[in-house]
């Protein structure tokens, strides 16, 4: 049986992968700042939107506002797209800190019924000296909390942000009935050090997702190896490129798609007011 195709929403791009994305394979999109990665999953999530397939879009490094704005710019109408239940975009960050915030909810709840008791306590001539000792201890960790939320510095651990992830997602996708998913990007997520392990595990459950996944990668130095590793997991890769500095035209290579008839050699694009166009 033939494998179904997936529109990318960029034309060029569509022919050059036979028809489009592989349904349900988990493609990386690797490439130096500013080569349109990000633009590229907006037109794959909206083709998708228009289309019945739901997308949602985890963003690691971006805000929200900088991601709408870009869309805007662009004529994407994702705010619309999203109050349709077409688009979900989640800044990962926010994710976080949301659950210290309600972590920071509990913790407060607990001193107020503890500065209740230690009154009574008071009230009765009886030592409140325990009781002091961890009302002191749970306002430090609401200093920590108010600190860590401030300065987006949580310490959460690899595994730990891992199963934030991965249960966000699975509480959304079942809910909007997802087909499309962006990470952007890779390199922001193993910013925090991620062992080739958990990388091996983050992209076996991005697979396990049943959803076509655009993933995005910097291409940066620091990451390298990494990112080799990446390459080997998932089911695609396409890299962009700058050509040169003097020239507004980039080019793309895919170097490696499963079960699609590989064209070799590298495509132009350029990123126009309308987004991108493959040559
Ligand atoms: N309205 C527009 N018209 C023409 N070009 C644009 C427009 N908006 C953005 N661009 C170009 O697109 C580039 C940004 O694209 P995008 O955000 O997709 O890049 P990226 O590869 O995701 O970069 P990063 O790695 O920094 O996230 C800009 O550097 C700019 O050259
Ligand atoms: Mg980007």
């Amino acid at each position: 049986m033939a494998i179904k195709r997936v529109s990318t929403g960029i034309k060029g791009l569509d022919d050059l992968l036979c028809g489009g994305l592989p349904e349900n394979s988990c493609i990386l999109i690797s490439g130096p700042p500013g080569t349109g990665k990000s633009i590229t999953s907006l037109h794959f999530l909206c083709e998708g939107a228009l289309n019945k397939e739901v997308g949602v879009y985890v963003s690691f490094d971006e805000p929200r506002e900088s991601i709408l704005l870009s869309g805007e710019e662009l004529g994407f109408d994702l705010r619309k797209l999203e109050k349709k239940n077409k688009l979900v975009i989640l800044e990962y960050f926010t994710i976080e800190s949301n659950l210290y915030l309600g972590e920071r909810k509990r913790v407060e709840e607990e001193i107020n019924a503890l500065v209740k008791k230690r009154k009574q306590l008071e009230e009765n001539g009886k030592a409140t000296n325990n009781l002091d000792n961890r009302i002191a201890m749970l306002r430090d960790r609401i200093d920590e909390i108010e600190k860590a939320v401030r300065e987006s510095r949580y310490n959460v651990t690899q595994h730990e942000r891992e199963e934030i992830f991965f249960s966000r997602l699975n509480e959304i996708i079942p809910l909007v009935k997802a087909k499309r998913l962006v990470v952007d990007s890779l390199s922001a997520y193993m910013i925090y050090g991620v062992s080739k392990d958990s990388l091996h595990m983050f992209i076996h459950r991005l697979r396990d997702l049943d959803i076509t996944v655009i993933l995005i990668s910097e291409d940066a130095e620091d990451i390298k190896s990494l990112e080799k590793t990446a390459e080997y997991l998932v089911d695609g890769v396409i890299r962009f490129h700058h050509l040169d500095s003097n020239t507004d035209t980039l080019n793309l290579q895919i170097s490696k798609m499963r079960w699609t008839k590989q064209k070799r050699g590298y495509a132009s694009y350029k990123i126009t007011p309308k987004g991108i166009v493959v040559k």
